[in-house]
C-alpha cells in the first residue's frame, strides 16, 4: 500500500531568502536549488523574479538548470510582475507561476483600500494573465488563515474556473491552530466546485510555533501539497519546516501519505542552506539540531546503550545521520561513561567503573562537556593500576 502522494513545495530561495540578513547568491542558490532536486522535492520556489535583476537572474539559471523538478516564480496580482515571472522561467522544463493576492478583511481594508469585489477581480485577472505565459499556475490566497471561509471559497472557485491548477491557502500571519486551519482546507475541499481537479496547497507560518502542525492538519483534511523550507526559514518566525513535515509523514504509516523525499540527504540540505544562509541551526531543532540525536541526561543514556528505542523516536540513519552521541555531562551515569570509555577501546570492571567516575564527576562539574582527551587524563589521573589494574586498551 503507497498512500496518497503529497507534493513538497520548497520555498527556502524566496519566502526562506526573506529572512534579513540570509542574501544569497545566485550560485549558492544554484546550489541549493540542484540538492533540492537530488533531494526529491516536486517544487521549487526559485525566487520573486520583479524584486531584482539579481533575483531574477538566479530564477533564470534554476530554469535553465533544474531539468524534473517544477521551479515556480512569484508574482503579485500585478500585470507587470507577472510577465516578468514568466520570462524569468521560460527556459524552465516544468515552469509555474505563483500569483496571488491578500484575501482577508484585513489585508482587503488596510493593504488595498479595496473591496471583496474588487480583489475578487483582480485574482481573476491574474490567473487569466498569468495563463498566457504557462499553463500551470498556483493562486494565493494570502492571510487566508485570516479569511472569511464563504469568501476564500468563492475566490477558489473562481479562479479554478479560470484555470488555476494549485491554490495556496496562506496562513500568512501564523495565527491559526491545527484544528481550525484543518477545518477550513475541509470546508474548501466540500464547498468550492473544481476543488477536485486541482492542487491545494498549506502554506504556514511559525508565528505561534505551529506552522507545521497546521500543515498536518491540512494534509490530513485533503490538502495535497505542503509549502515549506529547510531549517524552517522564512519571513519572521519561519515557515513549517520541510524535514519536520517529511518525517512526521514518514513515521507515521497510519497517515498513509507519502512524499518522493529521500530523507536520507536531510541532514546534507540542512547544512548546506544553513552554511550558504548563515542562518545557525538551534542545537534543540527538531530532526536537524545538534541535540536531536544526542543523549546528555543518565537515566535516557542507560535506555539508549540499551536499547535505542527507549529514547528514540527516529532513526538518526533515517536523515543520514550516522549515529546518536552520548554526551558526558555532570548528569551522565557510570553506563554512558563505561560506554564512551569502550568506544575509545578501553573495559573498565565495576571497581575501576566506580573510582574513573568518582573522577569524572570532579571534571564534570566544572564543565558543560567532558570530551575524549579529557576522558583519557581522567584515566590516567585515576591511578587505575594502582587500584586493581583491570583495563584493557584495545
Ligand atoms: O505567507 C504568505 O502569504 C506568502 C505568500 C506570498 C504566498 O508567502
Ligand atoms: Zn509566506
Amino acid at each position: 500500500m503507497r498512500g496518497k502522494k503529497i507534493h513538497i513545495f520548497d520555498t527556502s530561495l524566496r519566502d526562506g531568502e526573506q529572512v534579513p540578513g540570509c542574501k544569497l547568491n545566485t550560485k549558492q542558490k544554484l546550489d541549493i536549488a540542484k540538492n533540492l532536486e537530488y533531494l526529491g522535492v516536486d517544487v521549487i520556489e526559485a525566487g520573486f523574479p520583479i524584486s531584482s535583476p539579481g533575483d531574477y537572474k538566479s530564477v533564470q539559471y534554476i530554469s535553465k538548470t533544474i531539468s524534473n523538478t517544477i521551479v515556480c516564480a512569484l508574482s503579485r496580482a500585478v500585470k507587470k510582475d507577472i510577465e516578468v515571472a514568466g520570462e524569468s522561467i521560460k527556459f524552465a522544463k516544468k515552469p509555474r507561476i505563483h500569483t496571488g493576492i491578500g484575501t482577508s478583511d484585513c489585508h482587503i481594508r488596510y493593504k488595498f483600500n479595496s473591496t471583496p469585489e474588487k480583489i475578487m477581480d483582480l485574482a481573476i485577472n491574474a490567473v487569466k494573465y498569468a495563463k498566457k505565459f504557462v499553463e500551470d499556475v498556483e493562486f494565493y490566497a494570502e492571510d487566508a488563515g485570516r479569511t472569511k471561509n464563504e469568501f476564500l471559497a468563492k475566490i477558489c472557485e473562481k479562479v479554478i474556473k479560470y484555470g488555476a491548477t494549485v491554490i495556496n491557502i496562506a496562513d500568512t500571519t501564523g495565527s491559526c491552530l491545527p484544528e481550525q486551519y484543518g477545518k477550513k482546507i475541509r470546508f474548501l475541499m466540500e464547498n468550492v466546485k473544481g476543488i477536485h481537479k486541482i492542487i491545494l496547497s498549506t502554506h504556514c507560518h511559525d508565528d505561534l510555533g505551529l506552522a507545521t502542525a497546521n500543515s498536518l492538519y491540512g494534509i490530513i483534511n485533503g490538502a495535497q501539497q505542503v509549502e515549506c523550507t529547510v531549517n524552517g526559514i522564512g519571513e519572521r518566525a519561519g515557515n513549517t519546516s520541510l524535514e519536520e513535515i517529511v518525517m512526521i509523514i514518514k513515521q507515521n504509516k497510519k497517515l498513509n501519505l507519502i512524499t518522493n523525499v529521500n530523507t536520507k540527504l536531510i541532514s546534507y540540505i540542512s547544512n548546506l542552506v544553513s552554511k550558504h544562509t548563515g542562518m545557525i541551526i538551534p542545537a534543540n531543532k527538531a530532526i536537524v539540531g545538534i541535540n536531536a540525536f544526542s543523549h546528555s541526561s543518565g537515566i535516557h543514556q542507560d535506555g539508549v546503550i540499551k536499547k535505542k528505542e527507549t529514547y528514540e523516536s527516529i532513526d538518526p540513519k533515517e536523515v543520514g545521520v550516522n549515529n546518536s552521541s552520548i554526551i558526558l555531562t555532570a548528569r551522565s551515569g557510570r553506563a554512558a561513561l563505561n560506554y564512551r570509555y569502550q568506544q575509545l577501546g578501553c573495559f573498565l570492571n565495576k571497581d575501576s567503573l566506580d573510582l574513573v567516575y568518582s573522577k569524572f564527576i570532579e571534571y564534570a562539574d566544572k564543565k558543560k562537556e567532558i570530551n575524549n582527551e579529557e576522558l583519557k587524563t581522567i584515566l590516567k589521573k585515576s591511578n587505575l593500576n594502582q587500584h586493581n589494574g583491570t583495563i584493557k586498551i584495545v
